[in-house]
C-alpha cells in the first residue's frame, strides 16, 4: 500500500509505528531510505558467511520482517532459529503473516528490545532500529548483545547518521531530500514527516558507533555500506 500518511495537513504528533504506519511501511522505507534493498540483500549475504550451526539469529525492531526473511531464506543452517522482536503490536502481526509460509523456524515477539536476554547468537541485526532507542540506553543494549553473541558472531547495525562537518551535513541532507522527491514525496509530506520524526529518531555519527562497538568489546568493526546519510556497520565478536 502506498504511503500517503503525511500528504494532507494534519495535527502534528510524534511519529509512532502504529497500524497506519505498519500498513504502508514497506513502501515508506523503500522510498525514504537510500540503499534499503541493498541493506536487506547484505543481511542475506552475511548470513551465508557468518552463520554458525545450531544458533539463534535476532532481528531487533523487525517491523514487517524483511531482515528475518533474509536471514531465514539465506541461512545455510536450516535448524537455526530466527527471533524477530518489535514493540509495535501492529508490526508484529504483519511480521508473523510475512514469515508464516516462508520461514520454518522462527518466533515473533512483541517486546522492548532492551528487555531481551540474548543467548547463543551468531547474528544479531539492528536494521534502522538503534536510532529509535533512547541514546542513554544504546551502550547497555550493545553490551548485552555482545554478551549474547558466540565467539565469531556478528552484529549488523544500519542507521541514519549525521556528520560533524556542517557543510557535509547540509550537502548530504539536500541529496537525501532529492532522493525522497525523486521517489514521489511532496514538499508537504517531506516537511511534515521531518517534524513528526525529529524527536524520536536521534542519529549518531560514525565515530560514536565505532566507539560503542569497541566499548562493548567487539574485536573488529567496519562500515560495510553507505549511501548518503545511511550507513551499515558490521561488528565481529
Ligand atoms: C525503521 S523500523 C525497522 C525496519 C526493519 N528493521 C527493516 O529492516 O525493515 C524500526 C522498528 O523498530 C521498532 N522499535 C523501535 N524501538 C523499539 C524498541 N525499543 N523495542 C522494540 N522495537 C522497537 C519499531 O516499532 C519499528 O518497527
Amino acid at each position: 500500500m502506498r504511503d500517503q500518511i503525511f500528504s494532507k495537513e494534519i495535527d502534528l504528533v510524534d511519529f509512532t509505528f502504529d497500524a497506519q504506519v505498519a500498513d504502508v511501511f514497506d513502501d515508506m522505507v523503500r522510498r525514504s531510505v537510500p540503499g534499503y534493498q541493498t541493506l536487506i540483500e547484505m543481511v542475506g549475504l552475511l548470513a551465508k558467511t557468518y552463520s554458525q550451526n545450531n544458533t539463534n539469529y535476532y532481528d531487533l525492531g523487525a517491523s514487517t520482517g524483511a531482515v528475518s526473511l533474509a536471514l531465514g531464506l539465506n541461512s545455510p543452517h536450516k535448524n537455526n532459529r530466527v527471533i524477530a522482536i518489535d514493540n509495535s503490536i501492529d508490526m508484529v502481526k504483519k511480521c508473523k503473516l510475512n514469515l508464516n509460509d516462508k520461514v520454518t523456524n522462527f518466533d515473533v515477539i512483541c517486546s522492548d528490545i532492551n528487555d531481551i536476554c540474548f543467548e547463543n547468537a551468531s547474528i544479531v541485526v539492528l536494521n534502522l532500529t538503534l536510532q529509535f532507542v533512547i541514546p542513554g540506553q544504546r551502550q547497555a543494549l550493545i553490551n548485552k548483545i555482545h554478551q549474547g553473541l558466540n565467539s565469531g558472531g556478528i552484529l549488523v547495525v544500519s542507521e541514519k547518521i549525521h556528520f560533524n562537518d556542517k557543510q557535509k551535513q547540509v550537502e548530504i541532507t539536500k541529496l537525501h531530500l532529492d532522493f525522497k522527491r525523486a521517489n514521489g514525496y511532496s514538499e508537504l509530506e517531506i516537511a511534515t514527516k521531518r517534524q513528526s520524526i525529529e524527536n524520536v529518531l536521534i542519529t549518531d555519527n560514525k565515530q560514536t558507533h565505532f566507539e560503542r562497538f569497541k566499548t562493548a568489546g567487539f574485536s573488529q568493526s567496519i562500515c560495510h555500506f553507505q549511501c548518503l546519510n545511511f550507513a551499515s556497520f558490521l561488528a565481529v565478536k
